[in-house]
């Protein structure tokens, strides 16, 4: 009720400086006494345990990637009563991104197009927020690559983070596409994809003796595909035996926003816009998969109606972002209550 009038303060400011600005008040929730408020404001219901790739989430709606890129704010999402928060995009060295002006909203689709680019403090800084955070959830490390590292060499810096985030993450996802960071979508595709997944999983083994613990990894895909990359994709991941996949990322497309303010922007498109999109791929995919590979959707949600037809379009587990900006944090628990 509250937050079409906090809403309209914080749509007066620049995307991104309302999303710095929001992290900062949500860092402050690392203060048990402050941590303890917001968990009693945003109260999630009990019982909604879901167990997915060996993992057991007290609930199955997630913070997807993008919203806390260095693990600045765990607690503070976690307060709001997400099962799962998935940080980054994470990169091996710390880089700026792309120029700013770089988030632009879409008002009137509920949309918002980011051309960030991973902007990121690098891996090292992020572990030590995930080592500080105390949220009792499942914490996710989305994994990418640096800017300046070649896409033929882009598997050493999956590798490098792989390696870093193992022993502090309760999963990780392969971040392959964002289309922000040129070149890295080809990753999806054809040998690229088999090799990458084949070093992937490789390490995963080597790490999993290492650390004497099996830690799964996701792979998250783009909306953007035809239908024939979309099933190689699927064979690809089942021929690795992948331990899930995230469906999907932000869209190129703007066949939903045509004529609307900032459509032209250059970025990934995510929202509302984003929403049917998404959730046909979910349902292709799951055809695909026929329930070999959990699948957690993302992709525009921004209420019961659509969290449940990513559900019946086969997804396991749901994370939201920009659901989260135009409709406020009591849609975690409306979701969770709605879903349990
Ligand atoms: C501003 C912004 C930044 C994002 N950054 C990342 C990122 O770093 N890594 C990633 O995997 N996804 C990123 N995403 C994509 C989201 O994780 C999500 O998959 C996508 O936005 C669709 O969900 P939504 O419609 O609920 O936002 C970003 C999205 C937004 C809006």
């Amino acid at each position: 009720m509250l937050y079409p009038l906090i809403r309209k303060g914080i749509f007066s400011l620049e995307p991104e400086n309302a999303h710095d600005l929001a992290i900062k008040a949500l860092h402050l929730a690392n203060n048990p006494f402050l941590n303890q408020l917001i968990h009693i404001v945003f109260a999630c219901p009990q019982g909604c345990e879901k167990t997915v790739m060996g993992i057991k989430f007290k609930n199955p709606i997630g913070l997807a990637a993008g919203a806390d890129k260095n693990g600045d704010a765990i607690d503070g999402f976690g307060a709001m009563g997400f099962g799962f928060v998935e940080v980054g995009t994470v990169t091996p060295l710390p880089q700026d991104g792309n120029e700013k002006p770089r988030q632009f909203r879409i008002i009137e689709a509920e949309g918002i197009i980011n051309r960030n680019g991973f902007n990121n403090y690098g891996i090292d800084y992020l572990i030590e927020n995930v080592k500080k955070a105390k949220f009792d959830g499942v914490i996710g490390i989305n994994i990418g690559k640096n800017k300046v590292t070649p896409v033929e060499h882009g598997k050493d810096d999956y590798i490098f983070c792989l390696n870093k985030a193992y022993n502090y993450a309760d999963y990780i996802t392969i971040n392959i596409s964002s289309p922000n960071t040129p070149g890295l979508r080809q990753l999806q595709y054809g040998d690229a994809l088999d090799d990458l997944l084949k070093s992937i999983k490789e390490r995963q083994a080597y790490l999993a003796n290492v650390y004497n613990k099996y830690v799964p990894i996701t792979v998250k895909i783009a909306p953007d595909q035809t239908e024939e990359e979309l099933v190689q994709i699927a064979d690809t991941l089942r021929r690795h035996k992948m331990d899930g996949v995230i469906a999907t990322n932000t869209t190129i497309s703007r066949d939903t926003v045509v004529g609307m303010e900032n459509s032209e922007q250059i970025g990934g498109l995510s929202g509302k816009p984003l929403q049917n999109k998404s959730t046909e791929i979910i349902r292709r995919l799951y055809q695909e998969l026929k329930g070999e590979i959990p699948i957690i959707g993302s992709g525009g949600i921004d209420g019961v109606p659509n969290a449940k037809e990513k559900i019946a379009a086969g997804a396991e587990l749901l994370q939201v972002y920009s659901g989260l900006i135009y409709h406020g944090p009591t849609l975690v628990r409306t979701l969770v209550e709605a879903i349990k």
